[in-house]
Order: structure tokens, then C-alpha cells, then sequence
């Protein structure tokens, strides 16, 4: 710890030349270093949950990885998380050898968490940004309002005036507008309860200040907890300037402390995620409609339907359109392509101008190259297709190779599973399938060559040859269809129809 410490070391003075005094002017425009505290051990216990509170999910990430991804956008020299309950839980879901953990168990209060990071901080003279593990959808930007605040000395909180401020802690300030302190709800008089001015958690305050403050804090309130938010009145106090910068849109103050919480901030980042694509010119049949857990980088002129859920990182190239209920997950889809509705893609290499779908499912390691056409109740899974090759009506292919310009009939189906191992079908250029084929695997079909309906293939087949199943049709002419008996009517049954109709 280094408590004590100067926040900048003082020039030499009298013996400054220009060079110092140039530096010294290029340092007071230059940011100084940043260190990160986020605040995860709170227990969370409204959540009814046995996975840790930060682990929960928002946009397919954890809550806590959103506000770790804010942190390093702004390049802080550490970053130190404090963890409690199920701590080994959350260090394990974030493999960073760039983030410490530090522990706090039990919990008691939000300023004896940000001093069991203390022993952590590395008394660079710079500032320290303290985040919630619980609040996601922080900015970068207003983030930075912060920083810049408290490279200049001050004492920065991040502050919102709400209609219903029930619950937070409440900014107090004097007649003159300076803030004094921060009353918590629950230690507030009802004069202050009144105030719409909350405090949202964030701060940020020079390295030497905070670790003076922090280690000063004591427990005498309503909840016995050591109150982070004491600092204020200590900054006040010391007549440290106090500035304070609200955050650029609502959202980036929404805490997560039950389900109901996690679902609102679920739609809030939705909600921005569409927004985002608006703005950058895709069409969203419905911007409440659509489900970003990942990453969605889409092409110009996209068109995206209602319903459909991308996750893991997918790119859109130009003009690809995506019908409705579709679920796309780390795909890759070419220029023009159509994923038509109920489709279901997953790990998937799309070329350009192809179509798949409705009700298409396509598993990992599939590749379809230009112009391919998947059709309804289409399976493919650890595929290579070909170009302008199509399969339009209920085929599974697996494990196959396919070549360009083959035509897979309606029915047709790789049996690549032996009971035991998978097998590969390799299907040549410009082979045509018809209909209700098996292809039994190990399999390998020459290009060119005709595979007639109903066949069952289980050699290889040479280049340009026909093949069909060797079957005898049988005619019965003039037959006669068995019919079924007509239903007798139980006696009860029709007493207790008759009695249903007379009410
Ligand atoms: C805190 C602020 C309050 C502010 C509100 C905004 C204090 C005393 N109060 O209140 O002024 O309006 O946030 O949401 O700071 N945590 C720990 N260890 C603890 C307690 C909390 O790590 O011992 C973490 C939690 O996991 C959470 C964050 O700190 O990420 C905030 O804790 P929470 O209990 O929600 O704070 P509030 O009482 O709501
Ligand atoms: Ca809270």
C-alpha cells in the first residue's frame, strides 16, 4: 500500500529549465495512468440463483465480462476485481492473466471492498475508476468524463437526476450548488429522501486521495457496512473539488440485483444493439424484435426479419436478407444470400448468393460454397457443398464432400453412422441423385454420375454410370382396399350425448 504518497511528484522548483516546463505542460494534457476497481462480491441473494450474480447473462456474456471489456477500453494499467461468493466460480469463467482478484468474504459494504484492492494498487500517482460488477451497460465515454475529472485532482461521481430515486443514495449539496456528501437511502431523513439527484456508483478519484479516504471509513449507520460513499464527505471535508458528470443515456445506471432487473437490462442492451444496427443502415422489420448475444457485423443494404437470435460473432455480407425465427450462431454468410424462415445455422460458412431454409438446420464445420440451395427440412452437418450443388427437400447429408452442380433429390440421406464410427461420403461434380436415396458410407460417388430414385448405394460408383436398384414392381389389378369396420356407439356414450345437448 503507499498511503501518503504525493499525487504527482512535485518538479524541482527554481532549477526548471524550458525542457521540464515543456514536459510538465505536455504531461498536464497527457492522461495519467488508470487503474480499475469493479466491485463483484455483493451476494446477490435476490437473484435465487446458485450461479454467481456477475455470471448471469446479459447479450450472451456474463454482466460481469461487459463492464471487464468497458475497463479495458480505456487502457488502465490494472484492473482489480473483488470477488466473494462463488469467487472461484467467477475467477475461472474470465481466463485473463491481466486482471487481479482480490477477496472480500463476507461483504461488508461497498468501501471495504474497494479496500481490500488497496494492497493491489500499484502507486502509479495516477487515478482509480471504481465499477460495479452488477451494472453492464457502462460507456467508455462517460467513463472517461470521470477519468479526466480525477487526473485533474478531483474527486469525479458519476450522478443522475430520477423521478424515483428510491433505494440510492442521494447527492447532497449546499446552497451553492458544491456537493457535501452522500446520504444512503436508508440513513436519509425524509427532507433528504426528497432529493432526485442519485449517486450511481462510479467514481473516480486520484490513487493517493482514495487510499487516504478509503482506509479511514468506519461502519456507524443504519446498515453497519463500511459505505464507499463516506469518501465524499472526507473530499468535502479536505475542500477537494468535487465534480460530478451523469452518464451520456440512462441504461449505463442500470443495476442488476434480481431477475426482473436482469431482464430489463437484457432488453436495454437489445434494444441498443438495434439501434446500432439502424444506424448503420441495416432494416430490422422490428427493432424490439431482434436478439443480439454476441457480435452481428452486417454488410450494407441487410434485411433482417422479425425473431431471429444471432449469437457468438456472425457477419452479414452485402444484401444478405434473414427471414423470420431464424437462430444464426457463428456464421459467416456471403454477399446476397438468403436465409429464409425457422432456419437454423450454427457454425456455418455461407458463399455468396446462396439460399437456405425454411427450416433448414445446419450444423458446425459446413462449408457452402456460391449459389448453394438448401431447402425446407434440409440437414447438413460437417459438410464441404459445392458450387451452384443443391438439395432442396428433406435430405440429412453428413461427413460428405460434395461437388459442384450436384442435384440432391428429395429424401436423400448419407448414412454416415455405423453404430460405432462416422464415415465420409464423397459426391463428384454434376452428379444428380433423385429421390428416397441412401447413400451408405464409406462412400464415393464419380462425377457425372446418376443415382436413380429409391437406389441404396453402398459401393463407390464410377464416373458418368448410372445405378439403380435392381426391383420388381408387382400389379394387382382391380384390387380391393380393406375397410373398417363402422364404429358401434356405446349406449351410455349416447344417453350422456343426448343429455350434453339439453344442457
Ligand atoms: C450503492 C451506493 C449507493 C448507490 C448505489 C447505486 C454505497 C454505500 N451505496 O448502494 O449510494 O446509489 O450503489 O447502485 O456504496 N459490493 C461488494 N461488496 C460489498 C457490497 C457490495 O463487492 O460488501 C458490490 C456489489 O456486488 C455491487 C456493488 O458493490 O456490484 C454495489 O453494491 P450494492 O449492495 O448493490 O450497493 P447499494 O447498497 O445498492
Ligand atoms: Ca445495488
Amino acid at each position: 500500500m503507499c498511503v501518503g504518497k504525493p499525487l504527482r511528484t512535485p518538479g524541482k522548483s527554481g532549477s526548471a529549465n524550458q525542457l521540464s516546463s515543456d514536459i510538465r505542460l505536455l504531461l498536464r494534457y497527457l492522461p495519467l495512468s488508470l487503474q480499475i476497481v469493479i466491485l463483484a462480491a455483493g451476494l446477490g441473494k435476490r437473484m435465487r440463483s446458485d450461479l454467481p450474480k456477475v455470471l448471469h447473462r446479459v447479450g450472451g456474456k456474463p454482466m460481469l465480462g461487459h463492464v471487464i471489456d468497458a475497463a479495458r477500453a480505456l487502457s488502465p494499467t490494472r484492473i482489480v476485481v473483488i470477488v466473494g461468493h462463488g469467487s472461484e466460480q467467477v475467477v475461472s469463467a474470465f481466463d485473463d492473466p491481466h486482471i487481479q482478484w482480490a477477496m472480500q468474504d463476507p461483504p461488508r459494504g461497498t468501501g471495504h471492498a474497494v479496500q481490500q484492492a488497496l494492497p493491489l494498487l500499484d502507486c502509479s500517482g495516477g487515478s482509480v475508476l471504481v465499477l460495479y460488477g452488477d451494472v453492464p451497460l457502462v460507456e467508455t465515454a462517460s467513463l472517461e468524463l470521470l477519468r479526466v475529472a480525477a487526473d485533474s485532482g478531483s474527486l469525479a461521481i458519476q450522478t443522475q437526476i430520477v423521478d424515483d430515486p428510491t433505494g440510492y443514495g442521494r447527492v447532497v449539496r449546499d446552497a451553492e450548488g458544491r456537493v457535501l456528501r452522500i446520504v444512503e437511502h436508508k440513513d436519509a431523513t425524509p427532507h433528504e429522501r426528497r432529493i432526485d439527484e442519485m449517486f450511481t456508483g462510479i467514481m473516480a478519484a486520484p490513487e493517493a486521495h482514495l487510499l487516504r479516504w478509503a482506509s479511514q471509513l468506519r461502519n456507524d449507520n443504519a446498515q453497519q457496512e463500511f459505505y464507499l460513499t463516506d469518501v465524499i464527505a472526507m473530499a468535502a471535508a479536505e475542500g477537494i473539488d468535487i465534480a460530478t458528470a451523469s452518464p451520456g443515456h440512462e441504461r449505463e445506471m442500470m443495476g442488476i440485483n434480481s431477475r426482473a432487473q436482469l431482464a430489463d437490462v437484457e432488453r436495454a442492451l437489445q434494444e441498443k444493439n438495434a439501434e446500432a444496427l439502424l444506424e448503420q443502415g441495416v432494416t430490422l422489420a422490428d427493432p424490439a424484435r431482434i436478439d443480439v448475444r454476441g457480435s452481428l457485423t452486417c454488410g450494407r443494404d441487410v434485411s433482417i426479419d422479425i425473431n431471429t437470435v444471432f449469437e457468438g460473432q456472425v457477419r452479414l455480407g452485402d444484401r444478405v436478407t434473414i427471414g423470420a425465427n431464424c437462430m444464426v450462431k457463428d456464421c459467416t454468410i456471403g454477399d446476397d444470400s438468403v436465409v429464409h424462415p425457422f432456419t437454423h445455422l450454427d457454425g456455418v460458412r455461407i458463399g455468396a448468393r446462396c439460399a437456405v431454409g425454411p427450416y433448414s438446420h445446419v450444423h458446425p464445420d459446413t462449408e457452402l460454397a456460391d449459389d448453394v440451395d438448401l431447402g425446407n427440412f434440409v440437414e447438413v452437418k460437417r459438410s464441404r457443398i459445392g458450387e451452384g450443388s443443391k438439395a432442396k427437400h428433406l435430405s440429412y447429408i453428413g461427413d460428405s464432400t460434395v461437388g459442384r452442380n450436384v442435384n440432391v433429390g428429395a429424401g436423400t440421406i448419407t448414412c454416415n453412422y455405423d453404430g460405432a464410427n462416422k464415415h465420409r461420403t464423397v459426391i463428384g461434380d454434376n452428379v444428380h441423385i433423385g429421390s428416397d436415396v441412401q447413400l451408405v458410407a464409406p462412400v464415393t460417388i464419380g462425377a457425372g454420375a446418376t443415382i436413380g430414385a429409391g437406389t441404396t448405394v453402398w459401393k463407390d460408383v464410377g464416373d458418368g454410370s448410372l445405378v439403380v436398384n435392381e426391383k420388381t414392381q408387382v400389379t394387382r389389378a382391380g384390387w380391393t382396399r380393406p375397410v373398417k369396420a363402422p364404429k358401434v356407439v356405446k349406449p351410455n356414450a349416447a344417453a350422456n350425448a343426448i343429455k350434453a345437448v339439453k344442457g
